[in-house]
């Protein structure tokens, strides 16, 4: 079964969000899309907070969270316990957060990255695996704090 996919975004984030989306499609990777689809201003913790209790509710695997930064999301979907969050602005990162990290959480800075770099950003992100080595998931694992 392939991964279900839930992204979502701010203002900040809605115009890469629609790109990223029709590509995702184009790729015929489902993905749900949970707003905002307007560039009127509004919150985002809102949509972190519904992608990070979606994937905890185990209604998704993974999820991508867009803002203007990707920081605002970031520091919102990492607050909930099993939720490892990063923001990317580079491919190599993205790379390692799955390799090293098993971040389910990708947040992007719609005003930070454009859409190419965007889309390799999301396409490497979605296509590694964690590597499940011993050392990455004893780290993983010291992550959470009781
Ligand atoms: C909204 O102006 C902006 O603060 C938001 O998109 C995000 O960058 C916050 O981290």
């Amino acid at each position: 079964m392939s991964e279900r996919l839930v992204i979502a975004a701010d203002h900040g984030g809605v115009e890469l969000k629609k790109e990223l989306v029709e590509g995702l499609k184009d790729l015929k990777l489902g993905v749900d899309d949970l707003g905002t689809y307007t560039p009127e201003a509004c919150d985002y913790p809102d949509f972190a907070h519904q992608v990070a209790k979606g994937i905890l509710a185990g209604k998704y695997d993974r999820g991508i969270l867009i803002c203007g930064t990707g920081v605002g999301m970031a520091i919102t979907a990492n607050r909930y316990r099993g939720i490892r969050a990063v923001n990317c602005s580079d491919p190599f990162s993205a790379r390692y957060s799955r390799q090293h990290n098993n971040a389910n959480v990708l947040t992007l800075g719609g005003r930070v990255v454009g859409f190419g770099l965007a889309w390799e950003i999301v396409n490497v992100w979605l296509s590694t695996a964690f590597s499940g080595d011993a050392r990455h998931i004893r780290r993983v694992g010291k992550i959470e704090i009781a």
